[in-house]
């Protein structure tokens, strides 16, 4: 009975107080609260104001205050909510304007520099070898990366036993002995002599592949341009001139050529072409390994084998034929000392040709 009247004496005066000791700090807390953006204003708000936030708790205890102090702990806890409301609203308020002014774009900032693509060595080379044929008459052909024997090899009269059709040489499709990676442009020859009738005049840029092992020297696809001209009474002297010509535009017009004896099957008689050396203009230096003289193309007169295995007859037509590498040339131009770069894309290297042509 002692218990229960003291108890119910002084509970809710505890509570009373309790209360009010609660509503002080709660405003020191609440004059303290910081939010950064809208999404921590509303957890706030829902922490101190929702229905089941802090506030409407104290609100539910208010029942339990004795009549005679509802006065003070009501006046009380509604500064505490009005404080708390004020307080939310001012975070909302600064947190949108932050977002805003955020979200919009500050017109006086300097512009952020486009970068630009630059166009592939291997690109502007091509780009150079075509045009300078283009002005002989040449016109552009092309054939397929996978290719038959027939037109890479036998057709170019390639002998059975010849060592380039060798699986160490030649990439062979798996199950399809007869189908390969093209190995040179020289199959795009026949690809246009079987199915066109003399004159022919071609030029047919494109990539080639060979089973050999990468390194800075060597690399298993590369690229190739390929010359073809068939007509009554095509010359030696007529390839001689057009090399030349292509020699002086490419290298500049001070620039030699040489021609040496050479083999290719397809061509009968063959020559390498070599020209000065355009590093050290024939001095001699470690590019041309001190002869003054780099090799850039074979050629020679077609083979009248190769003009009959196209359905070309060679008593009444002859022709020539060059061919050449693309990163070889642009070896030359731009002194490059690994062909790998030439295909890993590395813009490092790619932006050095900005100003290329
Ligand atoms: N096909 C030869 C190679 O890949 C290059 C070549 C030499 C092409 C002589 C020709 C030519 O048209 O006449 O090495």
């Amino acid at each position: 009975m002692v218990l229960h009247i003291f108890f119910v004496n002084f509970a809710p005066l505890k509570t009373a107080q309790a209360m009010i000791d609660k509503i002080e700090k709660l405003i020191v807390e609440i004059n303290g609260l910081q939010a950064s953006n809208v999404g921590e204003v509303e957890s706030l708000r829902i922490k101190y104001l929702s229905k089941k936030g802090i506030i409407n708790d104290l609100m539910a205890d208010f029942r339990n205050v004795p009549a005679n102090q509802k006065r003070e702990v009501g006046q009380r806890l509604n500064t505490l909510k009005t404080i708390a409301q004020d307080k939310i609203n001012s975070l909302k308020e600064s947190a949108e304007a932050g977002n805003i002014a955020a979200d919009k774009p500050d017109l006086t900032r300097t512009a952020y520099p486009i970068p630009l693509g630059t166009r592939h060595p291997l690109n502007i080379v091509k780009n150079e070898i075509i045009s300078i044929f283009s002005r002989l008459g040449f016109v552009l052909a092309d054939g397929p990366e996978v290719e038959d024997d027939w037109h890479v090899f036998s057709s170019m009269n390639f002998a059975d036993d010849h060592p380039a059709r060798d699986m160490q040489d030649t990439f062979f499709v798996e199950a399809h002995p007869d189908i390969i990676l093209r190995t040179h442009t020289s199959s795009v020859q026949s690809r246009v002599m079987e199915v066109s009738k003399p004159p022919i005049r071609i030029i047919c840029p494109g990539r080639v592949y060979r089973n050999e092992a990468i390194s800075y020297r060597a690399h298993c696809f590369f690229h190739q341009v390929e010359a073809l001209y068939v007509d009554k009474n095509v010359s030696f002297a007529d390839l001689k001139q057009a090399l030349l010509y292509f020699a002086q535009q490419m290298f500049g017009p001070d620039t030699k050529i040489r021609l040496r004896p050479s083999y290719f099957p397809f061509t009968e008689p063959s020559a390498e072409m070599d020209i000065s050396c355009n590093i050290c203009g024939g001095e001699g230096c470690a590019f041309c390994k001190h002869t003054g003289w780099v090799e850039i193309l074979g050629c020679g007169m077609v083979d009248p084998n190769v003009l009959e295995l196209c359905k070309i007859d060679s008593k009444e037509y002859t022709g020539y034929a060059l061919g050449m590498g693309i990163e070889r040339i642009a070896n030359l131009k731009y002194q490059i000392k690994d062909l790998r770069l030439f295909s890993e894309n590395d813009v490092r290297f790619l932006k050095t040709f900005e100003h290329a042509n």
